[in-house]
């Protein structure tokens, strides 16, 4: 089974330390909703984000949907031989049980992940718990290879690295889900292999998904 946790990802609920701000009441006013009951997007709160601790990582939960549509319509997901996780900015854990598909309509997915966030649900289709990528990683997951992917690793290749990912028993593969900037110190102690897979920085979609086309590929070459 490989497990796909997506790393401080953008994806967070309006902090309380900006729910006043004019930028965040007009929205929660326009959507009949509570301040600090919605995503907080950069594309609605730019104005009112520029104090939050590191802004520059926050805020995009766009880019979160479109990561997670990525890898949740691989054939190794389809398969029930992946596993994804959200592990968000401020400290929690999306987990989405086996095989679930999410809204490919991103309204819809937002309303599904501000419904999540805010009742934080213990069983379902995606539980929400709080957790450090420490607490995630190393206690629930215990992979035996944990491959992080940052233009900051050693240079490979998605084709080099996935034979390694394929045989491992219990793989782990990381994915920076924010904007810009790097990985913190809370995700780097637990990656065995920091690699890159391009020499420019990519979007996290594309590292995704080209690195779980070639882990499927390795793992029909190893059934071979
Ligand atoms: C949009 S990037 C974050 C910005 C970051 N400054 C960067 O250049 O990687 C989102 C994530 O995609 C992955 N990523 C981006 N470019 C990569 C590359 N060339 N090799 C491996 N992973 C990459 C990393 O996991 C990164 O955290």
């Amino acid at each position: 089974m490989l497990n796909f946790v997506l790393a401080e990802s953008a994806l967070e609920l309006v902090p309380r330390e900006i729910g006043s701000r004019p930028a965040v009441v007009s929205d929660s006013k326009r959507r009949g909703a509570g301040a600090t009951e919605i995503l907080l997007d950069r594309s609605f709160h730019h104005a009112a984000m520029s104090k939050l601790k590191d802004s520059e990582k926050r805020g995009r939960p766009d880019l979160v949907h479109v990561a997670l549509l990525s890898v949740t319509g691989t054939p190794l997901y389809l398969d029930g031989k992946m596993r994804a996780f959200v592990q968000t900015y401020p400290g929690l854990v999306l987990e989405l049980a086996e095989k679930t598909r999410i809204p490919k309509n991103y309204l819809r997915f937002r309303g599904l992940m501000e419904k999540a966030l805010v009742e934080r649900p213990g069983e379902g289709l995606v539980t929400v718990y709080p957790g450090t990528m420490g607490e995630l990683v190393r206690k629930k997951l215990a992979p035996d290879l944990v491959v992080g992917l940052s233009v900051q690793g050693r240079q490979t290749t998605a084709a080099e690295i996935a034979p390694r990912i394929a045989s491992a028993r219990n793989p782990c593969v990381i994915v920076g889900g924010f904007p810009h900037g790097h990985f913190s110190k809370d995700v780097l102690p637990v990656v065995d292999e920091l690699v890159r897979i391009d020499p420019r920085p990519l979007e996290a979609h594309v590292v995704a998904s080209r690195v779980v086309y070639e882990v499927e590929k390795s793992r029909r070459s190893l059934n071979d």
